[in-house]
């Protein structure tokens, strides 16, 4: 399919599923909140819900099948998978021979006929904690990303210990900083790459990495070297090219620096690339990136890399639902909330992930929770361009979903759509509150499915994560038959290690100590 044709392709489907799947009420109403379809009366679930569980397991939907495929010190053959994942991105072997379907943010861009049984895992690996390292080992190469071939034969999903393609990102490795703050404190090298909490896929085949909490490497405990990790060298979105291991890996000073959490990519009908970000901070923003360059051909790619190094950065004001140009000066870039919040954005409750709904082009932002202002379960927004223009400087928003014991789901961060625009969400209520007091009901953080035509009330769990994990980073591989999630800090409470033990010991069960790892869900319907 031509880069034009990918275009037109949308403009058809658009076309399409406004007049069709969406039911006719769609078909003569504008792309506002009120053409949210109705909930159908004979709702058909694609699974039987579980019930809340407290147990030390990772539990499934019955008929779907599970596998623990990557954890924490297993060897990739080139460095070890690292600790507790968070972000995960299945990219096809083949994908740069197929190009891209721009429909499809959901699953990175990635055309369904793009390989679905070999690819590379593109996983962050958030938080260390020392309590749980490895005797001897260094915990400056256990954070950051890791890239993993792997294979599915015989319905099993397999690592290749591909010495040339899988590889290691750390607190050691080179990178370069782009945009107007790349020669911020002794710029444009940055040692290393830490606190990568969410990420995105690029429609030009590269990952997003979001460094988010990397001043808990600077203090509180840890106190990584200041000679080595200037402060201002953290806080940006990462680019990596998982294809290339050779190519040098970037931070993207242009799209502001703050507890980046994670960013969603969507193209414009004329080809402008605009990312949508959250602050993940108590009282804090949300942004979008409108770069200068447009996409050109996907496939061309020394063109498209450069894409993010350049453009205007925005902060929303949800009181006027406008959203303001932001000061992108090195000193404002380099702080974006204080600019954002100077320049009368609104802070609102911890976003985390954003993702582009796969039918409309709206933007679903998980706002987890902000005891400051007694928002204890946290809540979902919906948030409707102007005109569908992703470029827009207006925009509509409204609650989608909202947590606490009367939908069964508290504290939303990542978000995954399927193909027909169903809504899968993970869980984060905090590990030491998790399942316990106001947050009894929940049981162990588990992943949710909100069927497309979600209208609040009782959302369905699909899986449930062990003891005092965080599930995060779920992704698809093309065709949908895979999903891709990640347990982070099983046991991560553990607050009578020393006399007790961990709290959890999964994956690997007996007296083991937990790890964090990447489990496989198969048994999905293939599209
Ligand atoms: Fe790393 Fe905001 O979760
Ligand atoms: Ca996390
Ligand atoms: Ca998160
Ligand atoms: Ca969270």
């Amino acid at each position: 399919m031509s880069w034009r044709d990918l275009f037109s392709a949308r403009a058809t489907r658009r076309t399409f599923l406004r007049g069709g799947a969406l039911g006719a009420a769609a078909a003569t109403l504008p792309l506002e909140l009120q053409a949210m379809p109705k909930r159908s009366a004979s709702l058909r679930l694609p699974f039987e819900p579980l019930p809340p569980s407290k147990a030390d397991e990772f539990l499934v939907a019955k008929g779907y099948r599970q596998q623990v495929l990557l954890r924490w010190h297993d060897d990739l053959g080139n460095g070890t998978f690292g600790c507790d994942p968070d972000f995960t991105a299945f990219m096809p072997i083949d994908l740069l021979e197929h190009g891209f379907d721009l429909t499809r943010a959901h699953a990175g861009y990635a055309p369904r006929n793009a390989s679905s049984s070999e690819g590379l895992l593109v996983v962050n690996h958030e938080y260390v904690d020392p309590r749980f390292l490895q005797k001897g080992a260094d915990q400056h190469t256990e954070v950051g990303m890791s890239v993993s071939h792997i294979v599915r034969k015989d319905e099993r999903w397999q690592l290749v210990k591909d010495r040339r393609l899988n590889r290691r990102y750390d607190a050691r490795t080179e990178f370069r900083l782009t945009g107007a703050a790349a020669m911020i404190d002794g710029g444009p090298i940055a040692i290393g790459t830490f606190a990568n909490c969410s990420g995105g896929v690029t429609p030009w085949g590269t990952v997003l990495s979001c460094e988010e909490n990397f001043q808990d490497f600077l203090e509180g405990g840890l106190e990584w070297d200041p000679k080595i990790y200037a402060r201002r060298h953290y806080g940006w979105i990462v680019e990596i090219d998982p294809y290339d291991p050779a190519a040098t890996p970037r931070k993207h000073t242009a799209m502001g620096r703050m507890r980046h959490e994670n960013v969603g990519i969507r193209v414009g009908h004329d080809g402008t690339v605009v990312a949508y970000m959250g602050d993940d901070k108590r009282d804090s923003c949300v942004y979008k990136f409108i770069a200068d360059r447009k996409l050109r051909d996907p496939r061309d790619r020394a063109a498209n890399l450069a894409i993010l190094e350049s453009g205007r950065l925005y902060a929303a004001d949800f009181s006027t639902g406008r959203w303001i140009l932001l000061d992108s000066s090195a000193e404002a870039l380099a702080d974006s909330r204080k600019t954002a919040i100077d320049a009368g954005a609104t802070p609102v409750d911890r976003p985390e992930d954003l993702e582009i709904h796969p039918r409309d082009g709206s933007v679903f932002i998980a706002m987890t929770n902000n005891a400051l202002h007694g928002n204890f379960y946290g809540h979902i927004v919906r948030l409707v361009e102007r005109n569908d223009d992703p470029a827009a400087t207006e925009f509509e928003w409204s609650v989608f979903a909202t947590g606490g014991p009367q939908s069964g789901f508290s504290c939303p961060d990542n978000l995954l759509f399927d193909d027909a625009g169903n809504l899968w969400m993970c869980t984060d209520v905090s590990n030491d509150s998790v399942g316990r007091g106001i947050y009894s009901f929940l049981g162990n953080n588990s992943l949710f499915y909100l069927p497309r035509d979600y209208q609040g009330g009782a959302v369905y769990r699909f899986a449930v994560g062990p003891i005092e994990c965080e599930l995060t980073g779920p992704c698809w591989t093309p065709d949908g038959s895979t999903m891709f999630i990640a347990a982070q800090h099983p046991g991560g409470h553990s607050a009578e290690l020393e006399t007790k033990g961990p709290t959890s010991h999964w994956p690997d069960g007996g007296n083991a100590m937990p790890r964090g790892a990447v489990v496989a869900i198969t048994g999905f319907r293939t599209l």
